[in-house]
């Protein structure tokens, strides 16, 4: 398979030293309307030079510029002539490359700091009050800072808490404008593109997605293409995408795996087709599947079960399409993938996570599948997704779904997973479901698993019987990016209108239980 290249748009680019906060900048810059991308510190100042940055910003990292094998930056990065922002680490980096000082005074900050802006705060903290509250995170300080630099800010334990260099167009803040809680930190950050940079509000979603039809058309030409559609947001997206760029030349291909969601199936087949006009076919593997997951309990096998059954259930369709489109002289060249930005940035970062779990994607198609990718989704962030999903008119059950796992209710229940299992775990599903829409909290949350715990039984009662029936367990949880997680403390009203529903409208269940831990060490999923 083949790779394409990224936008045209000429980037502000995030130098990441390690620290979990590259993407966020990335995501502040973008929410400011300039497109941004992630560079590894590694990158050398060619490398820099040639992504043609109108802007850098360095990111905060580890505590100590002077700790052994600390990351570093090529010098010759200050000599390109691009106006650069330093966060925290990336500030002091900064200051010590052009001849200041950073010190560890044994004062550390970490959260909520008072800062003081001086010098009426330059052109990166003009307009702002002179005190605030910025978020900290750093032992070291910048003790001096480099000739030809203002201070512009400092905290009780940091004299040089912000700097700049109007001529050079260099600034840097010791805390970290990029989190919800340094108060005026999408002003530094806008700050330094629009007023110091200059670069003008121009990175929305009408924009990329008038580019990205105009660039799958180059590469599309009359070729023919295929996607495969998941019922989530990334592949409902870059399939209206492609659509919009090539019409009928695409076919959407939907696997019915039979361990999707209540009404999932009848969104895809009817809501999203209705408001995108692509051509679907839809393959009913539902037998198919559950005759492959008969008596395993193992989650990690029902997970490669999963992929290996949709891999197949994929290829059988391919090929019949494939012979009807070459019969008619347009052979199939494409394939349409919704891989996300945090995806090319994770797997070039190569950062060794240690593989947890076996994920299954509609992404996870087999790897010798002659085709060419088409991935317009490559550059953006989930919620940019979502907003171009909105502009293409896509229905808001699609758009606004929360991340759903590739294995469906698969690996949502505890034990073997059979046609009756699947259908209690469905109506609590939609039960739960809908209580959370109805109480206003899906923004709140991240995602919430609903589990069957099919191989436990409890006693309960219910009128004047006992009852031997399953647990369901609520797993909600509150969310950046699905790498930790924290469990949403729900309004108890709300957790008692769904325990009673589901104990009261779905046979077998007599329980309803919630889980009360955190990612790490609880995994997001129960599988
Ligand atoms: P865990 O359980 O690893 O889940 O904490 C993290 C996030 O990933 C989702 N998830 C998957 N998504 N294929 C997917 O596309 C998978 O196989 C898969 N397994 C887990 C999970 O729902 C959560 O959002």
């Amino acid at each position: 398979m083949t790779e394409q290249t990224e936008t045209s748009q000429r980037p502000v680019l995030v130098v990441d030293f390690g620290a979990q906060y590259a993407q966020l900048i990335a995501r502040r810059v973008r929410e400011a309307g300039v497109y941004s991308e992630i560079v590894p510190h590694t990158a050398t100042a060619a490398d820099i030079a040639a992504k043609n940055p109108v802007g850098i910003i360095l990111s905060g990292g580890p505590s100590s510029v002077y700790e052994e094998g600390a990351p570093s930056l090529d010098a010759g990065v200050f000599d390109l002539g691009v106006p650069t922002l330093g966060i925290c680490y990336g500030f002091q980096v900064m200051a010590r490359a052009l001849g200041g000082e950073v010190a560890n005074t044994g004062l550390r900050e970490y959260g909520a700091t008072d800062a003081a802006v001086v010098n009426d705060g330059g052109v990166l903290l003009g307009g702002q009050p002179a005190e605030q509250n910025v978020w900290m995170s750093h032992g070291d300080q910048v003790s001096r800072a480099p000739e030809g630099f203002d201070v512009l800010a400092s905290t009780g334990a940091t004299p040089v808490a912000a700097f700049g260099n109007d001529e050079k167009c260099f600034y840097g803040v010791q805390w970290h404008p990029e989190v919800k809680h340094s108060d005026y930190g999408q002003n530094v950050i806008e700050n330094f593109l629009h007023k110091a940079a200059g670069l003008p509000a121009d990175w929305n979603s009408d924009n990329v997605i008038a580019e990205q039809v105009e660039k799958i058309r180059a590469q599309v030409g009359t070729g023919h293409v295929l996607s495969a559609l998941s019922g989530g947001v990334d592949s409902a997206v870059s399939t209206a995408l492609v659509h919009k760029a090539v019409g009928d030349q695409l076919v959407a291909v939907f696997v019915d795996h039979g361990l999707l969601r209540k009404g999932e199936r009848e969104q895809v087949e009817n809501d999203y087709v209705a408001s995108t006009g692509v051509r679907l076919v839809t393959v009913d593997a539902r037998e198919t599947f559950l005759n492959a997951l008969a008596g395993v309990s193992d989650p990690e096998q029902k997970r490669k079960i999963i992929g290996r059954e949709f891999i197949r259930a994929f290829e059988k369709v391919q090929a019949d399409l494939v012979a009807e489109a070459a019969a008619e002289g347009e052979p199939i060249r494409f394939l349409v993938q919704g891989t996300l930005y945090p995806d090319v940035v994770e797997s070039g970062g190569g950062t060794g996570t240690a593989n947890i779990k076996s994920h299954h994607n509609v992404g996870g198609l087999p790897e010798d599948l002659q085709f060419e990718l088409i991935e317009p989704l490559r550059t953006l962030f989930k919620d940019e997704v979502r907003a171009i999903g909105r502009e293409l008119g896509l229905p808001e059950v699609i758009v606004g779904r929360q991340p759903f796992p590739g294995p469906g209710l698969g690996i949502r229940i505890v034990g073997e997973v059979t046609a009756d299992r699947l259908e209690i775990l469905r109506d609590a599903d939609a039960i739960a479901r809908e209580e959370l829409t109805k109480a206003g909290l899906d923004g709140e949350i991240w995602q919430c698993p609903v589990v069957l715990l099919a191989d436990v039984r409890s006693v309960g009662v219910q009128g004047d019987g006992r009852t031997y029936g399953h647990p369901i367990v609520l797993r909600p949880v509150s969310s950046e990016d699905a790498m930790t997680a924290d469990w949403t403390r729900l309004p108890y009203d709300v957790l008692s209108k769904i325990s009673n529903r589901i104990t009261n409208e779905v046979r077998d269940v007599n329980r309803v239980v919630l889980d009360v831990t955190s990612k790490p060490p609880g995994t997001i999923e129960w599988e």
